[in-house]
């Protein structure tokens, strides 16, 4: 077969091959098959082998428009960063030094937080708004990132939701970066209502629009005493699927309101922050299909003290997902190597554990783990190739980009 690119001699390929609608859980994250002197072939986007080198070359004569060696190198499937703030307009760097010490809570009612890029979102002109918003997604495709989920959220009304998911839909016309939308309408009370009262406008003006015109895969809620409790998250959950959006929620991130409980008994996809979550919701997590989305970036930079149970998760079986939540208050790192570093320094995980996370979990997540996540055989060839043959220099090399060739469904698109 004449091959669009193949790729031999691959020090380390780390292929994350795992169960698409399971991932890879506890013990299965570390001992994921590595392959020594490997080689991939590429056709019409998709990966047509994976193995090793001298296989490839004595099953076949090779031909190829493109030939990469890549000796002294690890390769990796590319990132999929299953939770950002994207698109978002503006930092508040001053708003995190000002909030060192305080909790995400304090933050907030000091008139910090969510409000204040709804007001600059708000503000900004749609051309400026895309502009920025390219700018970080070519930043965190350079960083490896192949995949990326991104939320409305940063708006006070319907009309600026919808404009919010628009904006992502232009934004995915031209990106290298694949795009997966959230309706995170649920994020923050707007004056004037009660979390009830937004709630009934979001899923009686908002959602059917959403489900209609496909602006959104999923919907999202932010479940805290200070936003929506378990009530709104009920209705919300119901009204999302019954239009064939699916649910998932921001939980336990300050408080415990029951969040995480809720998320698995209505079968959320995910389950994200989890800072507060019991022994017990422990437990209901890892015998669930709901991901536990794990955020270090936001415990980075607010100095968490109280962590998530993040190596007991793993331990106990629960589909772990690490994710970026790139937004401009608790995590303004869109880099997926740099939280990979967090991860491992904060959660005591493995370099292996945190790319799993970060790949074929991550997929699982967002239900497109048939497609993509790992270096297999059919799956679309999202692939980084590394400086280094060691996938390890991750979290060892924090700050210095690891990635050497970024490709996308068979294209460099990084090099
Ligand atoms: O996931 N917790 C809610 N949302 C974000 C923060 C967004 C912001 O502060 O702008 C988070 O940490």
């Amino acid at each position: 077969m004449k091959y669009d690119l193949v790729i031999t001699h691959i020090d380390r390929l780390l292929s994350l091959a795992g169960d698409p609608d399971r991932g890879l859980r506890g013990e299965e994250m570390e001992q994921s098959i590595e392959i020594e002197d490997a080689a991939i072939a590429i056709k019409d986007g998709r990966i047509a082998f994976v193995g090793k080198t001298n296989t490839l070359f004595e099953r076949e004569i090779i031909e190829a428009e493109q030939t990469i060696n890549a000796r002294g190198k690890s390769v990796l499937p590319g990132f999929i960063d299953a939770h950002t703030h994207l698109p978002f307009y503006g930092w508040r760097g001053g708003e995190v030094a000002r909030g060192r010490g305080k909790t995400y809570g304090n933050v907030i009612q000091g008139g910090g937080g969510i409000k204040v890029s709804i007001k600059e979102m708000e503000e900004a002109s749609d051309v400026d708004i895309l502009q920025f918003t390219n700018d970080l997604l070519d930043h965190i495709h350079t960083w490896g990132t192949t995949t990326v989920e991104m939320k409305s959220g940063y708006s006070s009304n319907v009309e600026g939701e919808l404009r919010e998911l628009h904006l992502i839909q232009k934004i995915k016309e031209n990106s290298p970066v694949d795009i997966i939308p959230t309706c995170l309408a649920a994020h923050d009370v707007p004056e004037g209502y009660t979390s009830s009262e937004w709630i009934n406008e979001v899923i009686n003006d908002l959602l059917p629009e959403v489900a209609e015109k496909k602006l959104a895969r999923m919907t999202d809620i932010y479940i805290e005493p200070f936003t929506f409790n378990i009530s709104d998250a009920r209705k919300f959950a119901e009204a999302s699927r019954s239009l064939g959006l699916i649910p998932r929620a921001h939980s336990d991130q300050v408080h415990n309101i029951g969040g995480c409980k809720e998320a698995v008994l209505l079968e959320f996809s995910s389950a994200d922050h989890l800072n507060q979550i019991t022994e017990e919701e422990m437990q209901m997590l890892a015998k669930s299909n709901t991901a536990a989305g794990m955020l270090p970036g936001a415990d980075f930079t607010m100095r968490e003290k109280h962590l998530p149970p993040a190596r007991k998760l793993i331990d106990s079986g629960a589909l772990v997902v690490l994710s970026s939540n790139y937004n401009p208050g608790t995590s303004p790192v869109g880099a997926m190597p740099v939280i990979i570093g967090f991860a491992c320094a904060l959660y005591d995980w493995t370099p292996k554990e945190a790319i799993a996370a970060a790949t074929i979990n991550a997929a699982v997540s967002l239900g497109i783990g048939k497609d993509r996540g790992s270096i297999e055989v059919g799956k679309a060839a999202d692939i980084l190739i590394l400086k280094d043959n060691l996938y390890e220099m991750l979290p060892y090399r924090m700050g210095s980009n690891p990635i050497s060739m970024v490709i996308k469904d068979g294209i460099i698109t990084k090099n």
